[in-house]
């Protein structure tokens, strides 16, 4: 009987786990496709079919690397639009499985950059963003975090490149003849030009953290395990240097708080400004979008959060998406943590500040939908990207620091260091969590109404607003707009990009065009350098029908593919009545942009578009 352990995977629990997997890659840049083998080492010897996850591959042979004698397999040509093709393999009494396969130019997880997409236009750019179920789109695998692997990668590129994966990197060699590994022909692996970057990962991790880029990648170092990385370029590598200069001070805040950090290193990779994401928490390399590093600091928030993840998320996974909160809602709580002591208590205010204004929000984009405002969500036939929002990361902050105040800080801190000793290297429930807590915090649940907070809707009663005065100052601020009062110079004199944000975000919805043109003569926040700024700017202007800014929201749009601002700019375009002109505008400025998306940004857009034509 077929039991499914994750509603986006086709794994079956009751078959072996994969615990390891080799992989060797050719780089076919012209092509823009990955000729592959993947070499899959079963937990134990199975008989029977073995179900795997892949998403627009095509295989060209399957073996016993032992015999090299065929194994039976099967394509489904049925495509699940969210799980991919479920790939069969007939075994008996088998425990490996040699995969050659070759990955298409539209992969899911892979941005195939042009040179004429980079900063420096002469050499092509490639990198990944796995979460949360696009590594099938690389490679063949059980695409559930419940499964986790171990893997090593030979990866062959032009030898005017460099590849980084988030892995220990072990050398860079001339290719060698069969290495392979039916990857390709020995003649196309071992050409002239070409060069092998080797990497292994030697820690199991979940398949969603599987990451690498290729390209002409450079790097500065600003710790004693820490580099930044970036495309070879000195301006950017050396704002990032500056940017990150703080990083090691974070990794010893987070191991005071968490626990010893257990992967070694901590680099960062800057990525091209299409990087969909803030950051994505890749082990040992974090990846992160250009647009955090703004010249003030303001970047480490970022990465405290990627860092934080290094406990929470990394070493403790989240079974399956329904359960995502346990990753988000605990990193963010974690990332506040270190901000409070890097920072201090009002910055991580003001952040949490910035949350709750988020978390509020994000009630009334699932008003219709109020599934997706409980932490524990019911997935089924649900595509992650597209119901990715807030709460899992600010109800769940909220909730555990519900039972911070509960318990008290010095209990609390006790309890999260025992929850990451006793599950790390696990991936785990919200009901193993809550059993966890139960046991561990006697008479909680008489205390909090954890079922409320875990199964319910909406916000509960006893969340709460940050108290702090900058905050609330802000805040009060936002609201006199209404009665035609704008900050003065000496109030906003020393704000910060996150105090503008968080004072745009809290201006009524519906002010006259006149008044938004006001703010922006006085203070120029269309034309801020801090996108979040902007972007805050920018998306009030279009819910307030103030078209003056459309020239900035097309030059947004088609400067950044970071989801954050697409999202909000897309969606205040073509949502709601009377909005034929902007309308053609999305769509025009959408067909334009398109292929400097990545492609999961690319399909995000594309269902905001097609939910409101
Ligand atoms: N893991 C997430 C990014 C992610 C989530 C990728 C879901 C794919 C699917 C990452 O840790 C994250 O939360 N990034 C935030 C950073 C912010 C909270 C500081 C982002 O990208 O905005
Ligand atoms: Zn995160």
């Amino acid at each position: 009987m077929a039991s499914s352990i994750d509603p986006h995977s086709y794994t079956n629990s009751s078959h072996p786990f994969t615990t390891h997997i080799s992989l060797s890659l050719f780089f076919d840049f012209p092509s823009t496709t990955i000729h592959s083998s993947a070499l899959l080492t079963l937990s134990s010897p199975h008989t029977g079919i073995l179900s795997l996850d892949t998403r627009s591959l095509s295989i060209t042979s399957i073996v016993d690397p032992k015999t090299q004698s065929p194994i039976q397999f099967s394509l489904s040509s049925e495509i699940d639009p969210i799980k991919g093709a479920l790939l069969t393999v007939s075994l008996f009494n088998q425990s490996q499985l040699l995969i050659s396969f070759k990955t298409s130019p539209n992969s899911s997880a892979l941005q195939w950059l042009s040179p004429p997409q980079t900063f420096n236009k002469t050499l092509p750019f490639v990198y990944t963003q796995c979460q949360a179920i696009h590594a099938r789109s690389i490679f063949p695998c059980q695409d559930t975090p419940a499964a986790r692997i171990k893997y090593s990668a030979k990866i062959n590129i032009p030898r005017l490149l460099a590849a980084v994966m988030s892995a220990r990197h072990v050398e860079r060699h001339a290719p060698v003849a069969g290495e392979a590994a039916m990857a390709c022909d020995d003649s196309m692996w071992c050409a002239e030009d070409r060069v092998v970057e080797e990497f292994v990962m030697e820690q199991p991790i979940p398949p969603y953290l599987f990451a690498f880029a290729v390209g002409e990648i450079s790097h500065r170092e600003v710790g004693p395990r820490t580099r930044v990385y970036a495309e070879t370029v000195p301006a950017i590598l050396d704002a990032a240097a500056i940017e990150f200069a703080g990083t090691e001070d974070m990794i010893r805040q987070g191991e005071k708080l968490f626990g010893p950090y257990d992967w070694e290193r901590f680099d960062l990779l800057v990525l091209p400004p299409s990087f969909p994401y803030g950051g994505m928490e890749n082990p040992r390399m974090v990846f992160l979008t250009p647009t955090v590093i703004k010249g003030d600091s303001s970047g480490a928030q970022v990465v405290a959060h990627e860092l934080a993840h290094s406990w929470t998320g990394n070493l403790i996974t989240n079974k399956n998406n329904e359960h995502f909160w346990l990753n988000e809602g605990f990193t963010t709580y974690a990332e506040r943590r270190i901000v409070e002591v890097v920072q201090g208590e009002e910055r991580a205010a003001l952040n949490i500040g910035i949350g709750w204004k988020g978390l509020n929000d994000e009630m009334e984009r699932f008003k219709d939908n109020m599934e997706f405002t409980k932490l524990k969500t019911q997935q089924e036939g649900v595509d992650p990207d597209d119901v990715y929002s807030q709460v899992p990361y600010e109800k769940g902050f909220q909730f555990l620091w519900r039972i911070e105040r509960q318990i008290g800080r010095p209990a609390f801190d006790e309890f999260v260091k025992k929850y990451i000793t006793t599950f790390k290297f696990q991936s785990i429930d919200t009901e193993t969590f809550l059993d966890f807590l139960k046991t561990n915090v006697p008479g909680i649940e008489k205390a909090i109404d954890l079922e409320l907070w875990t199964e319910g809707t909406g916000i509960p009663p006893d969340a709460m607003e940050p108290v702090s005065t900058i905050y609330t100052k802000i805040v009060s601020l936002a609201h006199e707009f209404k009665n035609g009062r704008m900050p003065r110079e000496d109030e906003v004199a020393d704000w910060g990009g996150q105090e503008w944000e968080l004072y745009l975000e809290n201006l009524p919805k519906a002010i006259e065009a006149s008044q938004i043109s006001a703010l922006n003569e006085r203070y120029q926040l269309a034309e801020s350098k801090d996108h979040e700024v902007k972007v805050a700017f920018l998306q009030l202007a279009i819910s307030c029908g103030c078209r003056d800014y459309y020239g900035e929201v097309e030059k947004t749009l088609k400067e950044v593919g970071r989801m954050k601002y697409l999202r909000p700019l897309y969606t205040y375009l073509v949502q709601g009545p009377g909005k034929e002109e902007e309308k053609i505008l999305a769509k025009r400025v959408f067909a334009e942009a398109r292929d400097c998306y990545h492609p999961i940004a690319q399909g995000v857009v594309e269902a905001i578009l097609s939910k409101h034509s």
